[in-house]
């Protein structure tokens, strides 16, 4: 039987951009370079030859971005720092100008009565750092918490709520070993180096923050529950591999002090071996954790997929979005009672969940409808009110995008937006699912009760 839906009253409803993604002007103000500025303005690296140069302008229309999530009704925002905005560098030098962005920035939600949520690395390396070896690199531990203790000195006082990396398992899967991402690597030997580095610079900054910060910190994943294809002895080993390096990979350390075993057997003799001293740095005891749910996997064992020997199986019956994602609502439920199971149930915010559709043109009225998006929005907030009903700490909900913005390798063709951009214009426009998501806030959740 399922229960009536109703979110707590200080539940908060957000949505979450990345600065890369929705910034544009990335040299402006004294800013350095970063890895994706780079990445895009090298041939052939994303798609039609896209970049961020003005992406959806944010950096100059923040105030009426702000506006439009008041109109909306949300009550939270979480968005990233460039860390080249602020340390053009990476190191050393801190660019004011930078700095005093992200100040009007926070200081113009709380005048809107939203919170920030501050996400430190959402990507963008400065390119500086890269060229010293970046996330391969074991000095970027204490770059990094040098980078973030000047953000904490400066913003601790208004942002109560901190994440220090954004997905690193896509930093490292794309951008060192499949090379999809920036820095465009693909060798199997760097990425769980990368992955660890990341790991050892989140337990600095962390630990930084615990001597400067008064508030809340954590960290966000993405998540993809790995179902078997079978019972077969071989496409359940598949599929636990499959869910070591995705799900485990980062979780393990940050909350248990310990690597996955699979992880050694997927990566043979490039796995490394880590002084132990390393993972009393990773495990910091973390305020909450940020999950980034979208879709799930179904998983066989497959001799040919390199380096995991695990495929998903496309589902015959199922809903795909355009980045090719099966829609799957209850594997949000199910991921967030993994989690409150195997990590003893943490404070949890979905910090990103959204679907990229086509959209139609915008109606002569300024009307978007978005069927397929607002579906998926409807189905994963019930879903996620299921895994509170089992017992899940959950606090709050995040949506991928407020606006359409730059998917990364992908440019501008996918849209995740809740709100329309008209790239030529920057008209915003805010679809279907931006009115059904203000609905769903303004009644605490309860007007999915209705049919
Ligand atoms: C990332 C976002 C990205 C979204 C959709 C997440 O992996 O954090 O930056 O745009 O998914 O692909």
């Amino acid at each position: 039987m399922s229960t009536r839906i109703k979110f707590p009253a200080n539940f908060l409803w957000g949505s979450a951009t990345s600065a890369f993604q929705v910034e544009g002007s990335p040299l402006a103000d004294g800013a350095g370079p970063s890895i994706w500025q780079r990445f895009c303005h090298t041939p052939n690296m994303v798609r039609d030859g896209d970049n961020g140069d003005v992406a959806c302008d944010h950096y100059r229309r923040y105030r009426e971005d702000i506006a439009l999530m008041r109109e909306l009704g949300l009550n939270a925002y979480r968005f990233s720092i460039s860390w080249s905005r602020v340390l053009p560098s990476g190191r050393g030098t801190v660019n004011a100008a930078g700095l005093d962005f992200y100040e009007r920035l926070v200081d113009t939600l709380l005048q809107h009565g939203i919170e920030p949520m501050v996400t430190l690395f959402h990507w963008d390396l400065p390119a500086a750092l890269d060229d010293r070896g970046g996330w391969l690199n074991p000095d970027i531990a204490g770059w990094f918490a040098d980078y973030a203790t000047v953000v904490f000195r400066r913003l601790d006082g208004r942002v109560k709520l901190w994440a220090t990396l954004n997905e690193p398992w896509v930093v490292t899967d794309g951008g060192y070993l499949h090379g999809a991402l920036a820095p465009g690597h693909r060798n199997r030997f760097e990425a769980p180096i990368a992955a660890h580095q990341l790991m050892r610079a989140h337990g600095a900054a962390v630990k930084a923050y615990r001597g400067e910060g008064k508030h809340r910190i954590g960290v966000v994943v993405n998540l993809e529950p790995k179902y078997a294809a079978s019972e077969g002895d071989a496409d359940r080993a598949a599929t636990a591999r499959a869910d070591a390096y995705m799900n485990r990979q980062f979780l393990d350390p940050m909350l248990l002090g310990k690597y996955p075993e699979e992880l050694a057997e997927i990566f043979g003799e490039a796995w490394p071996c880590w002084p132990a001293g390393d993972l009393e740095l990773i495990k910091q005891p973390l305020d909450f954790v940020g999950i980034n749910y979208y879709t799930r996997n179904v998983t066989r064992f497959d001799r040919d997929a390199w380096p995991l020997r695990a495929a998903p199986v496309r589902q015959k019956r199922a809903t795909y979005t355009e980045t090719g994602w099966e829609v799957f609502p209850q594997g949000l439920t199910d991921i967030l009672i993994w989690v409150k199971q195997r990590y003893g149930n943490p404070p949890l915010y979905i910090t990103e969940n959204g679907a990229a559709f086509f959209d139609p043109p915008t109606a002569q009225d300024d009307r978007i409808d978005d069927p397929l998006r607002v579906d998926y929005l409807r189905k994963h907030v019930a879903a996620m009110h299921a895994a509170i009903e089992a017992g899940a700490d959950l606090r709050g909900y995040f949506a991928w995008s407020l606006l359409d913005n730059f998917e990364w390798s992908h440019g501008y063709s996918k849209r995740f937006g809740i709100v329309h951009v008209d790239f030529e214009t920057q008209k915003r426009t805010p679809k279907n699912s931006a009115r059904l998501y203000s609905k769903i806030i303004a009644s605490h959740g309860t007007m999915l009760n209705e049919p």
